[in-house]
């Protein structure tokens, strides 16, 4: 029988694991549980508005649960998928200031899992597509119980990265470096299907800038240089179309599969910018680099930058190779 075109997330995360015969499967297994988590974090987002509801007269939610912030509803989600399976040494998350440790009761594994829970939280209640953003790398210490050092790893050592966005449909979206898949969630079966195999970011570019245009006089002049630039956009064929909704994860998902370019500068008040390089900038960087895009700080690659903290921010230029080029251009210009 010819081979079902039904690929569900599970067998093509085997498929590309047998490509290593020595992998022990916990790789694996780590991708799968994300996937658990994202469609229990896709349920509740679904509910949102409901959960509002119930919440606001006081009652529990249809799951009998206390209502509680979708952002922290989402962290318990994931760090309960992976506490106890034995393949992580700890995680990170947007929503805790230290690293989560294992719990001594269950066994750590080799790898770190460092993840923002729910990105665009402020879409939440205005039903604007929002997500969740994960990468993994591999334990460096030599510790059993992960350290801060097996934490704050340069991104180009990422095993892999991934983001969910719940939007119109909910998709999971990932690399291990060999290429980026998506899948969406089929709701009536439960499962993440291959939809999207090998993702490239349209080449030439197409013309799409996406930034807060509202900091615009806070920016730097080299950085309003940037945007006068894509405004103007003869270089490029003719002038660009500005879109930004505002859930990095929404605002990227649309810069892979349509090109443009991605940017939340440094300004005035801020000169590293709003974003998270450790579980935002970084794991989108290894997503673009491996779609054929690029990521910069403006001045390097996002994947060359050497953590210090596990919140630091970073100004972020995302997305077509050429735009992220000529952002860098002018910005080293300063
Ligand atoms: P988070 O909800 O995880 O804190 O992330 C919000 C971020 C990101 O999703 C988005 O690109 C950015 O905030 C939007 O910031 P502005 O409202 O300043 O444009
Ligand atoms: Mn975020
Ligand atoms: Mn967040």
């Amino acid at each position: 029988m010819e081979g079902t075109s039904i690929v569900t997330i599970e067998r093509h995360i085997i498929e590309a694991e047998r490509k290593y015969p020595e992998a022990s499967g916990a790789f694996s297994n780590i991708l799968t549980d994300m996937a658990l988590a994202a469609k229990v974090i896709s349920r509740q987002v679904n509910m949102a508005g409901l959960v509002d509801i119930l919440g606001r007269v006081g009652r529990s939610n249809v799951q009998g649960e206390a209502v509680q912030k979708l952002d922290v509803f989402a962290q318990d989600v994931i760090y309960q998928a992976m506490d106890h399976t034995g393949h992580l040494c700890c995680m990170v998350s947007e929503e805790q200031e230290d690293l989560m440790p294992i719990p001594e009761v269950f066994p750590a594994g080799d790898y770190v899992l460092l993840f923002d829970p729910l990105d665009g939280s402020s879409n939440i209640d205005v039903n604007v597509s929002i997500g969740t953003i994960f990468s993994i790398h591999r334990k460096i210490s030599g510790e059993t119980r992960g350290t801060l050092d097996d934490c704050l790893q340069v991104g180009r050592k990422q095993l892999a990265a991934g983001y969910v966005v719940y939007g119109s449909s909910t998709m999971l979206v990932y690399t291990t470096g060999q290429g980026v898949h998506g899948f969406t969630l089929d709701p009536s079966i439960g499962e993440f299907l291959l939809s999207h195999e090998n993702i490239q970011i349209p080449n030439p570019a197409t013309r799409y800038y996406s930034a807060n245009e509202a900091r615009y006089p806070h920016w730097e002049p080299a950085m309003q240089r940037v945007l006068d630039r894509f405004r103007a956009g003869e270089e490029w064929g003719g002038a660009f179309s500005a879109r930004y909704i505002g859930s990095l994860v929404a605002d990227f998902h649309r810069t892979l599969l349509r090109g443009g370019i991605f940017m939340y500068p440094g300004d005035r008040s801020n000169p590293n910018g709003k974003l998270r390089l450790l579980y935002e900038s970084s794991p989108l960087a290894f997503i673009a680099e491996q779609a054929g895009g690029r990521a910069s700080t403006g001045t390097e690659d996002i994947l060359d930058v050497v953590p210090t903290s596990l919140h630091q921010r970073t100004p972020l230029f995302l997305g077509s190779t050429e735009f992220v080029d000529e952002a860098e251009r002018i910005l080293k210009q300063g």
